[in-house]
């Protein structure tokens, strides 16, 4: 063998080293995910925030719940939260213990959304996104998506979450009160973080609007922030009867029992905050036309208004989060994340006239839909 066809083969073994190197990245990846939950169930985001936005290692174990034969374990853990940017470590505020240096751990701006208390409103405690972490780093959503490959090549017309559980997943939060109230907690936890940025960033939505009804609104985060920030909208709350039901009442916002393929109320805006991307296109121009119904002045800037994603993004960061949320539709629901074109047909179907697109929510945009 002469020596270029050598070094040929060397760099070809190079690439195929290199090439398993990521193919190991990419089949432990679920690791991340549960990781980042072993992270919100131990408490590990509280604890550095209390030590005052820092803490070593034996301040960790002096205040997190590990059994004693597993705190060898937790500089593992924290290494590999280190690596995919959940917490950094302090190298130039490494502890000392009487024998050895030890590492210092503090908060990434990931880990901050951890947090108990610490957010962008007067709402901080809400704001916090560990619930949301562990609704979607579940058993349930888990074990779901693990059935995506048989769904693929079965003519099962369910969801892989059916195929999973028995029954589709909104059937399954009204007959699992725990799981409902968490699934709940963790969209609201989403919405009190959503909202503070819509009204910062575009309160112009809201002017001249007299009433709103948060369609699919969950325990009427969106709507009670809304109405808090401009007390001269009437804020409704429209969600199936066993979400309704188990919401307490404040008087402020007004909430509604039903199923909005049948009945929205009349208001002069229509939210739908991360609700369409639940649902089939022929769905979606189902509830848009009984959206379209309900907006009560047509003439005068009466709108739909919709927070969900509109793929597509400079950032691979936000495009990633994106796909990444596209097949978790696929797994819990009929629904799908959707492209600018996809948008465009189902307000055309639904009998509205044109839309205007403000990606102003990271991964999310908000988008006006006019009749
Ligand atoms: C993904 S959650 C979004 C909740 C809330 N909009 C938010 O972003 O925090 C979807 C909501 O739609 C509600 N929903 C599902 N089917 C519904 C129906 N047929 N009629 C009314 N609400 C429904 C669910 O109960 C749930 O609260």
């Amino acid at each position: 063998m002469d020596q270029k066809q050598d070094e040929i083969l060397k760099k070809d073994r190079a690439e195929l080293l290199q090439a398993q190197a990521e193919l190991w990245c990419h089949t432990f990846g679920y690791l991340k995910s549960i990781a980042l939950r072993c992270a919100v169930e131990l408490g590990i985001p509280n604890a550095i925030h209390r030590n005052g936005g820092s803490a070593s290692l034996p301040e960790l174990l002096g205040t997190l719940p590990l059994a004693a034969n597993k705190r060898s374990c937790l500089p593992r853990l924290m290494r590999f939260l280190v690596s995919f940017g959940i917490f950094k470590e302090d190298i130039s505020r490494e502890g000392t213990t009487t024998t050895t240096t030890t590492s210092v751990y503090q908060l990434t701006p990931v880990s901050r959304l951890l947090v108990d208390g610490i957010g962008m409103n007067s709402n901080t405690e809400h704001t916090c996104q560990s619930t949301y972490v562990l609704v979607c780093v579940s058993q349930l959503q888990v074990g779901a998506s693990l059935c995506l490959g048989n769904w693929l090549t079965s003519s099962d017309e369910n969801t892989p979450f059916g195929m999973a559980h028995g029954m589709d997943f909104w059937d399954f939060t009204g007959h699992d009160a725990e799981y409902s109230m968490l699934f709940n907690k963790g969209m609201a936890s989403d919405s009190h973080f959503v909202v503070n940025i819509v009204i910062h960033e575009c309160a112009e939505v809201f002017v001249g609007v007299r009433s709103l009804v948060d369609v699919g609104g969950g325990n009427g985060a969106m709507a009670k922030a809304i109405a808090d920030a401009f007390p001269h909208i009437k804020c409704y709350v429209l969600d199936l009867p066993h979400v309704i039901h188990g919401t307490p009442t404040d008087g402020i916002v007004e909430f509604v029992a039903g199923d909005m393929m049948h009945f929205v109320p009349s208001a002069d805006v229509v939210l739908l905050k991360f609700v369409l991307h639940d649902w089939s296109d022929e769905d979606c121009v189902r509830i848009l036309t009984r959206c379209k119904q309900a907006i009560t002045n047509k003439e005068e800037g009466g709108k739909v208004i919709i927070i969900d994603t509109v793929i597509g993004s400079p950032s691979q960061q936000i495009l990633e989060a994106q796909l990444s949320m596209d097949i978790c539709m696929m797994t819990l629901t009929t629904g799908k994340e959707r492209e600018e074109r996809d948008w465009h047909k189902i307000f055309l179907e639904a009998g509205f006239t044109r839309y205007k697109i403000m990606p102003i929510l990271g991964v999310r945009a908000l988008i006006e839909v006019y009749p």
